[in-house]
C-alpha cells in the first residue's frame, strides 16, 4: 500500500526513480510523484492517476540531479489530487519527504505544529512528517528524522531529503517495509526488492526503528539510538523477469501459466522417506500432535485458500478448524490454549489486519506459523515458523499463482497433521501427495486450450451479477471465484453453498441470470446438479465446471468447462484455473485494467 523509492549517487535520479516506481505500482496507483534536487532547491512533480502520468508530464529537462524520492499513492488521508501526492515538503521547501503508512496521531500533531506557525498545503497524515522534520532540524538530517519518528504514532516507512546536506537520504521504518541496496551507481531504497534488483541482488531489509543513512558510495545503518551496526545483506536469487510481462499481455494471465511451476516448486523437498517435511514449523512431532484446534487467518484470497484448506485438516487430522478473516479475529476473543495453532495466511506478508492477529494470538499464548510469499516480510519475522509458498513476486493486484501456492502448503500442512495424529497411513499419504503433485500436469492440461473459456465469457457481455455455487470444496473454490469476478471485472459476484440457494438468493434469478456452478464429480455431486436443475427452472444460465467425461452435466448447463478427473480434495486447485482465467476473460472484454483494478492495492497495510 503506496510504495517508495529513493536513489542518490552518480548520475542522474530522475529515471531510476521512474522506472522503480513503475515497479511498485501494484502497491497503489491513485497518484505518484518524484522530488529530485539540484544545486538550489528540490524540484518536485506530482500527478494523478498511474505513474504513466507522471511520467509524460517530467520533460527531459526537469527533475534533474543526483538524488531524489519517489511515491505511488494509495490514497488512505486525502482524496487522490495532486495536493495530496506524495512527496511533500517542509514550508521553507528545503525537506522532502515520501512516506507509505499511516501515521494515527497526524491530527494532534498537525494541531501542535500549525500553533508554532507551520502551514500546511494538503489533507495527508504524510506532511506531518515534513514539518515535524523541519522543527527539529538544527544541521543534521539524520538527528531530526529520528526526533520526528520519536513523535509518530503508527505505520511509516519514509525517506527524507534536505537541501542542506545535498546527496543524502534518511529512511526509517516502523511496520512498513524498506529495503536498501548499494548498486555500482549509487545507493537505492525501495518498499520492495523488486524496485532496486536491476541494480544489486544484495539487500538489507530494514527493521522497525532503525535508520540507514544514504549517500552515493554507501550507506549506513544506526540503531533507535544512534548506535551504527553492520546489517544483514540477504541475497536475492529470483530472476529479474519476474517484473516483466513475458511476452503476456497482462501479468495476470502470466502469473496464471506460471501456476505449475509454482505446484512442482511447493512440493519441492516436502517428501523425504515417504513422510511430509515442514522443516518450518517449529514444534516436535509431539508437540503437533497435541494440536486440537487450528484457526487460520487471512483477508481476501489468503482467507479464501484457508476455507480450502479447512476441509482438508477436518476430513484428514480430524481437528477442528477455523477460519476468520484477520479484521474480525482480532476484535472477538477466540478461544485460544496452548494446544492452538494459529495459522496466518498473507501472500504479501504485510497486511495490516493479518499482522495485528499474529501479535495478538501470540500475546494469548498460541503458537502461530506463518504461510507468506515474501521473503522477511513482518509475517515471517513475527511468526514463530514461516513456509514459503514459491510463487516468487506477484505483480497483478488479483492474487492467482499465491493462491495455488497457499493451497498446496495448506494441503501439506494438513496432511502432516493428518500424519501425525496417525489419521492418515503411510500409503495414503504417499497416494495423496503424487496426486497433489500431478494437478502441476493437470493446470498445464486446462491452460493449453482455453476456448471453452473465452466462450462463456462472452455470456457476460451487459451482465451486472452472477452468482456462484457448489457444495463443500466446491463451495471454497466459488468464493475465490466470485472474488476474482468481482475485482477486476467489477461485476457483481456472491458465492454460496449450492444448497443455500432456495433460502434466499433463489428470489434473484430471473431469465438469463448467471450461475457459475463448481461441480466436478465429488461425493455431492448429484445434490448439485438437483441444485442447478431447480435454478435453470427459474431462467438462470449455468456456466460449470465439470469433470471431463461428464455428458449428463449438459443437461443443466448452458456452458461446460471440463477439468481432467481429480480427487475432490485437489478439486480447488485446478477448478481455480479456469475460474481465474474466465474472470480475467470477461475484464478483458469490459476493457478494465486486469493487473490494477480501480481502488485496490495488492498489499494493504492499513486497518
Ligand atoms: C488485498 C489484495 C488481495 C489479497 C488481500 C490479502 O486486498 O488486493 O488480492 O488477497 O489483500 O493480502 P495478503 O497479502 O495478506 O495475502
Amino acid at each position: 500500500m503506496c510504495g517508495i523509492v529513493g536513489f542518490t549517487g552518480h548520475v542522474d535520479a530522475k529515471d531510476i526513480l521512474l522506472d522503480g516506481l513503475k515497479r511498485l505500482e501494484y502497491r497503489g496507483y491513485d497518484s505518484a510523484g518524484i522530488a529530485v534536487e539540484d544545486d538550489s532547491r528540490i524540484n518536485v512533480i506530482r500527478r494523478v492517476g498511474k505513474v504513466s502520468e507522471l511520467v509524460s508530464s517530467v520533460g527531459e529537462n526537469d527533475c534533474l540531479g543526483g538524488c531524489g524520492i519517489g511515491h505511488t499513492r494509495w490514497a488512505t488521508h486525502g482524496a487522490p489530487s495532486e495536493r495530496n501526492a506524495h512527496p511533500h515538503t517542509s514550508c521553507a521547501e528545503d525537506i522532502a519527504v515520501v512516506h507509505n503508512g499511516i501515521i494515527e496521531n497526524y491530527l494532534e500533531l498537525r494541531e501542535v505544529l500549525e500553533g508554532r506557525g507551520h502551514t500546511f498545503t494538503s489533507d495527508t497524515d504524510t506532511e506531518v512528517a515534513a514539518h515535524l522534520i523541519e522543527e527539529a532540524y538544527k544541521g543534521d538530517l539524520l538527528d531530526a528524522v529520528r526526533s520526528a519518528a520519536s513523535q509518530m504514532i503508527g505505520a511509516y516507512g519514509l525517506a527524507v531529503m534536505c537541501i542542506h546536506e545535498p546527496g543524502k537520504i534518511v529512511v526509517t521504518r516502523k511496520d512498513s517495509p524498506i529495503v536498501l541496496g548499494q548498486g555500482e551507481k549509487g545507493a537505492y531504497v525501495a518498499s520492495d526488492i523488486i524496485a532496486l534488483i536491476d541494480a544489486t541482488r544484495d539487500v538489507v531489509v530494514l527493521e522497525d526503528n532503525e535508520f540507514a543513512v544514504m549517500t552515493p558510495d554507501s550507506i549506513e545503518y544506526y540503531d533507535r539510538i544512534g548506535n551504527a551496526f553492520e546489517p544483514e545483506i540477504t541475497h536475492i536469487d529470483w530472476d529479474v523477469d519476474v517484473a516483466e510481462k513475458g511476452g503476456y499481455p497482462d501479468f495476470m494471465l502470466k502469473e496464471i501459466h506460471e501456476q505449475p511451476r509454482v505446484v512442482r516448486d511447493t512440493l519441492a523437498g516436502r517428501m523425504s522417506g515417504n513422510e511430509i517435511v515442514i522443516d518450518e514449523l517449529t514444534l516436535s512431532r509431539k508437540e503437533l500432535n497435541y494440536v486440537d484446534r487450528v484457526y487460520i487467518i487471512g483477508c481476501g484470497t489468503s482467507y479464501h485458500a484457508g476455507l480450502i484448506a479447512k476441509n482438508l485438516i477436518e476430513a484428514w487430522a480430524r481437528i477442528p478448524t477455523e477460519v476468520e478473516v484477520a479484521s474480525e479475529f482480532r476484535y472477538r476473543n477466540p478461544i485460544i490454549t496452548p494446544t492452538t495453532m494459529v495459522v496466518a495466511v498473507s501472500q504479501s506478508g504485510e497486511t495490516a489486519d493479518t499482522l495485528a492477529a499474529i501479535r495478538d494470538a501470540r500475546v494469548k499464548g498460541a503458537k502461530v506459523f506463518g504461510i507468506t510469499n515474501v521473503l522477511g516480510s513482518p509475517v515471517a519475522r513475527e511468526s514463530d515458523g514461516v513456509i514459503y509458498t514459491k510463487a516468487n513476486k506477484e505483480i497483478a493486484v488479483a492474487s492467482t499463482k499465491s493462491f495455488i501456492g497457499q493451497v498446496v502448503s495448506l494441503t501439506l500442512l494438513a496432511m502432516l497433521l493428518g500424519r501425525v495424529k496417525g489419521k492418515l497411513t503411510l500409503p495414503q499419504t504417499r497416494m495423496l501427495f503424487s496426486e497433489l503433485a500431478d494437478t502441476a500436469e493437470q493446470i498445464e492440461y486446462i491452460l493449453q486450450d482455453t476456448s471453452a473459456i473465452d466462450e462463456a465469457a462472452k455470456y457476460f457481455e451487459g451482465r451486472t451479477s452472477a452468482l456462484y455455487i457448489g457444495r463443500g470444496l466446491g463451495e471454497a473454490t466459488c468464493y475465490e471465484g466470485a472474488l476474482k469476478l468481482k475485482e477486476i471485472s467489477y461485476i457483481h459476484a456472491e458465492a454460496y453453498a449450492a444448497g443455500e440457494m432456495k433460502h434466499g438468493p433463489i428470489a434473484l434469478l430471473e431469465d438469463g441470470f448467471p450461475i457459475v456452478a463448481v461441480a466436478t464429480k465429488s461425493p455431492t455431486y448429484d445434490k448439485t446438479i438437483s441444485n442447478l436443475a431447480e435454478s435453470k427452472t427459474r431462467g438462470a444460465t449455468i456456466i460449470a465446471i465439470a469433470t471431463e467425461g461428464d455428458e449428463e452435466i449438459k443437461k443443466v448447463a448452458d456452458y461446460v468447462i471440463y477439468i481432467p478427473r481429480v480427487r475432490d480434495s485437489f478439486m480447488p486447485i485446478t477448478a481455480s484455473v479456469p475460474l481465474q482465467l474466465l474472470a480475467r476473460s470477461v475484464a478483458v472484454a469490459r476493457g478494465c485494467d486486469v493487473d490494477q483494478p480501480r481502488n485496490l492495492a495488492k498489499s494493504v497495510t492499513v486497518e
